[in-house]
């Protein structure tokens, strides 16, 4: 396996002015309301988990759980108040700031939640911007930025101002802005959550597409479980600073490791989430014509697999039968898996 691009050990990140001392003495045990009674806000507590290339990683969780802080301390808008965080191998926190700068303009590209679109520039010159500041000419940035125009579809419209676009078009603006300096590592904290639910949608399809073209490393930050479950390559939950569980949408919603987690995947329809593979039986015995293949969701198969008498066959992608289906399993998994996850 490759390395990691992203790698954190043992990341915290103290506010207060006995940050560093309190954590020091607490040797590792950091309990969020003994560091509150003595003057301290703990945002993240002891986060480590790694992120490889090209895999999208959305962070989740309540308001005030720890997530911008985190992506804060990994791209280094804050430093951590203790461990270690790794890109690409480097130790972040030993990069002088002519390296730091240098990283930050060159790999790292990020989107937040408020467009922050500077009001009288157009949209072109908006994109082009980042490119200018790394000293890139006028007219090469400027055509740089007119690919970015077009690859999120705003053509046409590259000479307007901020005023002029609607949310969802000013925050496109802003994902080709973090865009055109052409970063390997992408951080997105609640970029679409200001959009209303359409254009969200629209945006997260959009965001998809994208991201099957780019293949970039993300870190994707959201509290709507929704959004993480159809973005995520895996899901990190995190409560009080604390992430929860970290793993793939499917696990999560069939194996939620604490009750914080459990209320999340409680509304969703698993159908949606899970495949085929993840709730197939491994036997091949006493199997029908049918065959499914194990990627397929099941809400998309449900109704054919409920037709049949017989086991279905689920197969891989070289069409060999690798275990089978059968209607009761999907009613169980439909109806019955709610309440009872084992
Ligand atoms: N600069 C700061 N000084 C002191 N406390 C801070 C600071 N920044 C964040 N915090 C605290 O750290 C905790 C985590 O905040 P953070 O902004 O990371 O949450 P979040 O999960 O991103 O929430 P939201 O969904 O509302 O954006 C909160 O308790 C917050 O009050
Ligand atoms: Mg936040």
């Amino acid at each position: 396996m490759s390395e990691p691009v992203i790698k954190c050990e043992n990341v915290y990140k103290i506010f207060g002015a006995n940050a560093q001392k309190m954590l020091q003495d607490s040797n590792g045990n950091v309990d969020a309301k003994t560091f509150q009674e003595n003057g301290c806000i703990v945002g993240v507590n002891n986060a480590s988990f790694e992120v490889s290339k090209g895999e999208m990683l959305v962070v989740m969780g309540l308001s005030g759980s720890g997530k911008s802080t985190l992506l804060r301390c990994i791209s280094r808008l804050t430093d951590a108040t203790g461990g270690k965080i790794f890109i690409e191998g480097q130790d972040l926190l030993q990069l002088n700031n002519k390296d730091l700068i240098d990283l930050r303009r060159n790999k790292m590209g990020m989107v937040f939640q408020s467009f922050a679109l500077l009001p009288h520039k157009t949209v072109v010159e908006n994109i082009a911007f980042p490119l200018q500041i790394k000293g890139v000419k006028t007219e090469e940035s400027i055509s740089k930025a007119m690919d970015m125009v077009k690859l999120v579809g705003l053509d046409g419209r590259e000479n307007y101002f901020p005023r002029e676009l609607s949310g969802g078009q000013q925050q496109r603006v802003g994902i080709a802005r973090s865009l055109a300096v052409e970063p390997d590592i992408w951080f997105l904290d609640e970029p679409f959550s200001a959009l209303d639910p359409l254009i969200r949608k629209e945006m997260q399809d959009e965001f998809l597409r994208l991201q099957e073209k780019l293949q970039k490393t993300i870190m994707f930050i959201t509290h709507d479980f929704d959004e993480a479950l159809k973005l995520a390559d895996r899901i990190a939950i995190m409560k009080d600073g604390i992430i929860e569980q970290l793993d793939t949408p499917a696990n999560i919603v069939l194996n939620p490791a604490t009750e914080y987690v459990r209320k999340f995947t409680e509304e969703v329809p698993r159908e949606k989430v899970l495949l085929i593979e993840d709730v197939m039986d491994k036997s091949k015995d006493n199997l029908g014509d049918l065959k499914v293949s194990k990627d397929e969701i099941i809400e998309n198969v449900a109704e054919k697999i409920l037709t049949q008498e017989k086991s279905v066959a689920v197969v891989d992608s070289n069409k060999n039968i690798i275990g089978s289906i059968n209607p009761a399993k999907i009613i169980n998994t439909v109806f019955g898996g709610r309440k009872n996850n084992n």
